[in-house]
């Protein structure tokens, strides 16, 4: 397996929203190219186009110009068998878990359908022994959880209902939206283990997306700091928290006071 395979590259990818006076311009001319096995963080502060970037590699909102490459191939999103043939290799958790879930269903629905999804054809107990591992994967128990609602778990729970998924789905690149924003920093860590588990495992890309440059720095492997809809600076994420070369980056590491004790980077 070639680890530096360009899975996703974008060139010049842009959105806008709306016309004339109202006219906002989202992402402007960003370009990225995301390796298999790779870890990057997207970091910028709110509103600075972040998750308009992420529904755009997605495909659940289409750029307004610029172009979208998914292995070496101008990507098709035109058919729903192109659609869900794209949405088989890559996965995202958003910021709001409900939006992810369909709320009327079940814990055991929700898992049994990423079984579904992947086209297995499984018994009732080969079914049971799969969703059990996942739960248990993320410390969850299935027993305890199949019969309830999403609205029935806890926020951190629901998260790591989320990366259940993602394991079963195993998928070529998870998008993570401000994956850990709603749970406590014990867990938060917990939560990053096992994303970097799941990496380690499944070679899968991991695309991170926060206002957290230090968090950044901790799980990836390359950085891209986004100020107003621009990419203004990408590279190793050692470098550029050594030696960040751009006016917006050194704030952003600046204001995270602690990060050069933190990190050993005195
Ligand atoms: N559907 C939409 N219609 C109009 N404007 C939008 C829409 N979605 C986002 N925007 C605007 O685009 C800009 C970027 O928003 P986006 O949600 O991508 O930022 P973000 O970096 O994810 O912020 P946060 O860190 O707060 O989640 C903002 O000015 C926002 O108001
Ligand atoms: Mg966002």
């Amino acid at each position: 397996m070639n680890k530096r395979e360009v899975l996703l590259k974008g060139t010049n990818v842009t959105k806008v929203f709306g016309h004339g006076k109202k006219k906002t311009i989202a992402v402007s001319e960003v370009d990225f190219a995301f390796h298999r096995g790779e870890i990057i963080s997207i970091v910028g502060e709110s509103g600075s186009g972040k998750t308009t970037l992420a529904k755009m590699m997605m495909g659940l909102l289409k750029e307004t110009s610029g172009n979208i490459e998914y292995l070496g191939k101008p990507r098709q999103l035109k058919t729903y068998a192109q659609r869900k043939a794209y949405w088989k290799d890559i996965q995202a958790i958003f910021q709001d878990p409900f939006s992810s879930f369909n709320i009327f269903h079940k814990v055991e629905k929700l898992l049994k359908d990423c079984i579904k999804l992947q086209g297995l054809k499984l018994s009732k107990k080969e079914q049971f022994e799969k969703m059990k591992e996942a739960c248990s994967f993320v410390n969850l128990k299935f027993e305890e959880l199949y019969n309830k609602y999403p609205f029935e778990l806890s926020g951190g729970q629901m998260q790591r209902l989320m990366i259940a998924r993602i394991f079963m789905l195993h998928p070529k690149i998870l998008i993570a939206d401000e994956p850990t924003s709603m749970i406590d920093a014990c867990s938060r860590s917990t939560i990053l283990d096992m994303l970097l588990k799941l990496r380690d495992e499944n070679q899968m890309t991991i695309i991170f997306i926060t206002h957290d440059v230090g968090l950044a720095y901790y799980v990836s492997d390359t950085l891209y700091i986004m100020e107003k809809g621009k990419i203004v600076e990408s590279g190793p994420a050692e470098e550029i928290i050594i030696s960040p070369r751009h006016l917006y980056t050194k704030q952003l590491i600046s204001d995270v006071p602690k990060i050069h004790e933190e990190w050993n980077l005195a």
